[in-house]
């Protein structure tokens, strides 16, 4: 959680940094701040709340500053005040942090048993005063570091600047992500590649262990150990731009809109012809035929891919699997087959999840063979993996996850109908039916947002509702769920997810006139069932909305209204674009109840904490 950003160049560096902060905002947004460094003196600005709070502070500091650092908080420790905002002093330094320091508490007691004053509850204070300290003996900034370093239990990327040294940032990495970018006489970095993508696409990734100088030039790299590093230099293939706005009113409602091209994106990657191509698809690596068991973990809307892939993947690949939350399976001692006869399939968007890459870890110890569905590459859990299939949804900046769902749940189709191809569990015939309908998914996907019109107008009649429910049967009751979640995230309102075979069981007791009900009804096999579930809610009164083909005389005739969404016959194609309706339905209702759709109340994107 939290985000970290650093300038040092040619260039004045305020709005670098605060344009850097606003790209990680993603990250964390209770408290923000900024420190430059000008003529020798260190000068601090930061605020609680929003990253634009800071604006009239900023515009008080030196303009023509060219080295600074700043920081966007999630708290853990300490309330999102202003005083535990970051950056934090400790005598000639300043310092930021994200992660958590878990042994800070006894790191603490060491500095004050020695006098030292605290002005925040924050753990990261601790470590500028630890660095500070260091200074007195240790003077060589680098040597300081490593000696703290090693002192520090839990997760951290952390920057600082001396006010004696005007020409580099030190920085370290141990457990969260920091990557270095390199341009002409001037050098960022951040806790992802979005903070500087606009500037520039030579990247150095930092690897836990790591400790960087920063300057002007580039940067020196060094292990825990002390010894000298090669830079390696990845040209990344994010765009300018593509991390931006683009005329949408949130990053949400750009990322729905994407879905489209995620899909033609991913085909073209993965698809060659007629088959699919199973290097890419990171099929190599894995031996197959070892394998007995395969436990998905996931978080959050990964996790709903993951339970939405366990439809398809048993099926054709004739192997049970077992879907579950990353937080649980961590701390659970689940049984796990030796030598790669278990294989864990992490799903997760960021590929920082801290419990998923506990579950990674924890998995890879137990000599499970380890795969992963991520969207950032070099990642710690993407690095963690025997192999990585790597999705190509761009970055997500809203913290309602979306287009990355579709990706997440395309990806693992593709890579299940590889696994398949190569184990000659299906016919030439039935991969090649396959793909030519996944090329048609993106004409589907835009006819699915044509529907946007209409669900804004479905908006304005139910948003002040309290409560929701959505149900759905196959992939349609993991949209139901995903339905569900994103309500929740963006609008606050209650809502569940339900199978709708399962309403009977105790659901039902809720239906009355008050709870909109929201079915996915697909034209699938699973049709006529819900059909019944459905007449078994009117008969209570219940409202129901149907999302499904708007042509349908039944459905018409049973639903308050028919919510449109367009029907392919593959049901995984359908499970896609059924989401689409669904995400629309979440953000024009919270739209309409004035929230802060981009950034939720108490949530992050990236969840690097337990
Ligand atoms: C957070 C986000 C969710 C996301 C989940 C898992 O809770 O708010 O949108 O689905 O983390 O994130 P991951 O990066 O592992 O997919």
């Amino acid at each position: 959680m939290c985000g970290i950003v650093g300038y040092i160049g040619h260039r004045p560096c305020i709005n670098i940094i605060f344009d850097g902060l606003k790209k990680l905002e993603y990250r964390g947004y209770d408290s923000a701040g900024i420190a430059v460094l000008h003529q020798g003196e260190i000068l601090v600005s930061k605020e609680s709340g929003k990253i634009d709070n800071l604006k009239p502070s900023i515009a008080k500091l030196p303009q023509d500053a060219r080295v600074g650092i700043g920081h966007t908080r999630w708290a853990t420790h300490g309330l999102p005040t202003k005083e535990n905002a970051h950056p934090h002093e400790a005598e000639h330094l300043t310092l930021i942090h994200n992660g958590i320091i878990e042994n800070y508490k006894e790191l603490k007691q060491e500095l004050l048993n020695k006098g030292i004053k605290f002005r925040s509850e924050t753990d990261t204070e601790v470590v500028a005063h630890l660095v500070a300290e260091e200074l007195k003996v240790t003077p060589k900034p680098i040597a300081a570091l490593q000696n703290v370093i090693k002192r520090l239990e839990g997760a951290f990327s952390l920057a600082f600047i001396v006010d004696r040294i005007p020409d580099e940032i030190f920085v370290a990495k141990q457990g969260s992500p920091l990557v270095v970018g390199l341009g002409q006489g001037e050098t960022f970095f951040g806790s992802d590649i979005t903070a500087f993508v606009n500037f520039t696409q030579k990247a150095v990734f930092l690897q836990d262990g790591d400790i960087a100088q920063i300057s002007a030039e580039g940067l020196k790299l060094w292990d825990k150990n002390g010894n000298t590093l090669p830079t390696k230099i990845t040209h990344v293939q994010w765009s300018p731009g593509s991390a931006d706005k683009q005329g949408f009113k949130h990053y949400m409602l750009k990322e729905i809109h994407e879905q489209p091209r995620v899909v033609s994106a991913t085909t073209q990657a993965f698809v060659k012809g007629n088959s699919l191509d199973l290097a890419a698809l990171g099929l190599e690596k894995i031996d197959f035929k070892k394998i007995k068991t395969l436990h998905i973990v996931a978080c959050g809307t990964a996790y709903y891919a993951g339970m939405t892939a366990k439809y398809f993947i048993e099926p054709l690949l004739g192997i049970s699997v077992n879907v579950e939350l990353a937080s649980e399976f961590r701390y659970r001692d689940p049984f796990l087959m030796p030598d790669g006869q278990t294989m864990v399939m992490a799903i997760s968007q960021s590929g920082e999840t801290a419990d998923t890459l506990a579950c990674v870890k924890h998995a890879k110890d137990k000599g499970c063979q380890i795969f992963s569905i991520c969207n950032v590459n070099y990642s710690s859990i993407v690095r963690e993996s025997d192999s990585a299939l790597m999705m190509l949804a761009g970055p997500e900046i809203g913290v309602a996850s979306t287009k990355a769902f579709t990706s997440q749940v395309l990806c693992a189709y593709l890579w299940t109908l590889g696994v398949a191809q190569k184990l000659g569990r299906i016919s030439q015939d039935e991969l090649s039916s396959i793909i030519t309908e996944l090329k048609t998914l993106p004409l589907y996907l835009d006819q699915a947002l044509n529907a946007e019109e209409y669900i804004v107008d479905l908006a304005s009649k139910l948003y002040a509702y309290p409560n929701f429910l959505f149900i759905g049967r196959g992939m349609s009751s993991i949209i139901a769920l995903e339905g569900a979640l994103k309500l929740k995230e963006i609008s606050y309102i209650h809502a569940e997810g339900y199978a709708a075979g399962e309403l009977k069981h105790g659901p039902i007791a809720l239906v009355d006139k008050q709870i909109p009900i929201v079915a996915i009804l697909p034209h699938d096999h699973y049709f006529e069932k819900t059909l019944s579930n459905v007449e078994e809610i009117c008969a209570r009164e219940g409202q129901v909305y149907g999302l499904g083909d708007e042509k349908d005389a039944r459905l018409k005739e049973i639903c308050v209204q028919v919510i449109p969404c367009p029907q392919m016959k593959n049901p995984v194609f359908q499970a896609i674009l059924s989401t689409v309706g669904v995400q629309f339905l979440a953000y024009h209702i919270a739209v309409k109840r004035g929230t802060d759709v981009d950034q939720p109340r108490n949530l992050a994107k990236s969840v690097t904490v337990e």
